[in-house]
């Protein structure tokens, strides 16, 4: 029988090697991109990017500005046009977006909308209830407990655009709870942030991958936010590497992704 190499080890020296049904499977449940390119007239901003984003595991998208971050997760998710396929349990993921919770950069956020907290949350259930049906006691009760998880349950009446930055991504992350999706989105959700929300959000995180969920992150610094991922895809265009940390951040491919801009490199892979 015919052989891949698919190696979901931190250790490299402990590659294990599937045979290829063992690996249909593992694949099936994770999300395929597949060769996927993105133009903007002119501009070339992603080229056959191909990778696994599994499910259980924690993983990071990072490279420098203008990598293609923010376009690669927006492909993912039909938000613009693409070439190549994006597969989730081996069906296209954009005929699936019931199950994905997108939080998108804090500035393509419209922070005067006039909505309260309770509001954004709740929005995190309009394709369970529908507009007009009015909301169900389940998703009260599922808003109340996700405000209640990332501490803003106090919050619940101020308007969104009153709130600190920090405490705008955790009523994000609340609506993205509430959502009960399988698939988290969070495009740069550590820019301008506290300390404690960074706690909270990586607890969060952490609960969502252990629960099976797949957990998909942009991030734009290299620094400690790295150490908290599994698996790390590392952008500039188009794919510098991607697989777990350890085999990805080398001073080799950080140097290819980021060039001379690199300040930081340490053993803390
Ligand atoms: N809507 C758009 N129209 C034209 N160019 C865009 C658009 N969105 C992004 N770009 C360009 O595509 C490249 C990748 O952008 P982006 O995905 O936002 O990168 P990142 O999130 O890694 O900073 C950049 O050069 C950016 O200027
Ligand atoms: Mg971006």
């Amino acid at each position: 029988m015919q052989s891949v190499n698919f190696s979901p080890d931190d250790n490299p020296n402990q590659q294990r090697v599937y045979n290829i049904q063992d690996a249909a499977i593992l694949h099936n449940a994770s999300i395929n991109v597949v060769h996927v390119g993105v133009r903007y007239r002119s501009l070339e901003a992603l080229r056959d990017v191909s990778c696994v984003i599994k499910p259980g595991r924690l993983t990071g998208v990072y490279g420098p500005n203008g990598a293609g971050k923010s376009t690669l997760m927006k492909a993912m998710l039909g938000l613009v046009d693409s070439s190549g396929t994006v597969l989730y349990q081996g069906k296209p993921l954009t005929q699936q977006l019931e199950k994905v919770a997108y939080v998108p950069q804090r500035s393509q956020i419209d922070w005067t909308y006039p909505a309260t907290v309770w509001d954004v949350v709740m929005m995190g259930r309009v394709k369970k209830t529908g507009w007009l049906r009015s909301f169900s006691g389940v998703s009260r009760r599922l808003a109340k407990s996700a405000l209640e998880r990332v501490g803003m349950s106090e919050y619940r009446n101020r308007a969104i655009g009153q709130l600190s930055g920090g405490q705008q991504q955790r009523v994000f992350l609340a609506r993205a709870l509430a959502q009960e999706a399988e698939i988290f989105c969070f495009d740069e959700p550590f820019v301008g942030i506290d300390q404690k929300t960074q706690t909270v959000l990586f607890e969060v995180f952490e609960e969502l991958a252990k629960a099976g969920k797949t957990v998909l992150v942009v991030n734009h610094d290299l620094g400690e936010t790295t150490t908290h991922f599994h698996d790390i895809i590392l952008l500039n265009r188009q794919i510098v590497a991607s697989g777990s940390r350890r085999q990805v951040l080398t001073e080799e491919n950080l140097y290819s992704a980021y060039g001379g801009k690199v300040m930081y490199f340490s053993d803390a892979a």
